[in-house]
């Protein structure tokens, strides 16, 4: 199997859902944003799609430069998240709600599977979400649980006492470490099936975050207030993200709004980011911006479709490699040489 009949295999499953177009953008005229008004918000963005393009858009404005006389040598893409040594920066961010979202292509237990046997086996980390349609399941802590606790899970900003027992569950499975999308208090398919989300107060955040041994992620911060905030809570990890621009319409680029929170944020906590990357160039512009670590979504939703723990390990294989091209074309020998100095 090649990425290329992964992506085949995936725009059969997927018809009528996604195209699994040459460029992910969430334009209007994409099969993901035509599919709006009342019906379900698919793969796409919420409403008219702007904050999804916005992510692509931002990443698209930053142009890389060429600096190549020094004596060679081989990018050293090792990190360590929170302890755990990876081959490279670039995670599989959370998602769920495969039946809603992805055209029933895959079943919730067999794509968090798919994410965290096929980001293991590729050397880095899988996250997955938490989704309205299998919650009883817990197909995410399963498929943590299967990995060896190789994983970590975002869950939604449910309710106070259902979070908190989530977080005991997560524990049990071992988990790398364990967080709540903020964001997700817009989440369309969460209202969609009655399982109400909140936005939660500092109190709570910090509540959870004692709650519990894990490293606690805080996920879906896009402004210097909330990462002020996120600050407060004693959280390990902060997550630049517009959730893939599903949840506010008009919103700015994650690549544009970075810059502005790295300052804030850096030396304090683990910084990722994530929205429109799709190829190991958009992954090093997001780590010269400031990320710690890059997650892709869309990509890995199709990888996952299209050729299940195979189709994932593939994918990051992908962009790994391109992530290395950029690094020696860069003149970067190790992820903290690379700064602003790659933009042209
Ligand atoms: C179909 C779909 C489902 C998602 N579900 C979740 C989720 O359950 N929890 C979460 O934290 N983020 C969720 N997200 C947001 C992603 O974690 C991530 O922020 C976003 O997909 C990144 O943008 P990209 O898809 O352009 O790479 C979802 C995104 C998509 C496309």
């Amino acid at each position: 199997m090649d990425l290329t009949e992964v992506r085949e295999r995936a725009r059969e499953k997927m018809k009528g859902v996604c195209g699994v177009y040459k460029v992910c953008d969430g334009m209007p005229e994409r099969l993901c944003q035509g599919i709006k008004y009342g019906k379900p918000i698919g793969i796409g963005g919420v409403s008219t799609g702007a904050s999804f393009t916005a992510n692509v858009e931002a990443l698209d404005q930053f142009k890389l430069k060429t600096r190549l006389i020094a004596p060679h040598a081989e990018p050293d893409m090792k990190a360590s998240f929170l302890g755990r040594e990876v081959a490279f920066p670039i995670f599989c961010t959370s998602m769920s709600g495969v039946k809603i979202s992805m055209g029933g292509g895959i079943i919730e237990l067999e794509f968090a599977r798919a994410v965290m046997q096929g980001c293991k086996a590729a050397g880095t980390i899988g996250f997955i979400g938490d989704g309205a349609e299998t919650f009883e399941d817990r197909p995410g802590l399963q498929a943590i649980l299967e990995a060896g606790g190789w994983g970590v899970q975002i869950f939604k900003p449910r309710d106070q006492k259902i979070l908190l027992a989530l977080i005991q569950e997560a524990e049990k499975a071992g988990a790398i470490a364990v967080g709540v999308d903020v964001d997700g208090a817009g989440s369309v398919p969460m209202a969609m099936k009655g399982q109400p989300v909140f936005r939660k107060s500092i109190e709570e955040l910090k509540e959870l975050v004692q709650s519990t041994s894990l490293p606690f992620i805080i996920k879906g911060i896009t402004s210097e207030e909330d990462a002020e905030l996120a600050l407060e809570t004693g959280c390990k990890v902060v997550s630049i993200s517009n959730h893939g621009g599903r949840v506010l319409d008009h919103m700015l680029g994650v690549a544009e709004v970075l810059p502005r929170l790295v300052p804030l944020l850096k030396g304090n906590v683990t910084i990722t980011a994530d929205g429109g990357v799709r190829t190991g160039f958009d992954v090093i512009k997001m780590l010269a911006l400031g990320a710690d670590f890059v997650m892709v979504g869309r990509e890995m939703i199709r990888a996952a479709i299209g050729g299940g723990p195979e189709g994932i390990r593939l994918e990051m294989e992908f962009l790994s490699k391109d992530l290395r091209k950029a690094m020696i074309m860069t003149g970067s020998n190790s992820l903290s040489d690379i700064d602003e100095r790659i933009f042209a």
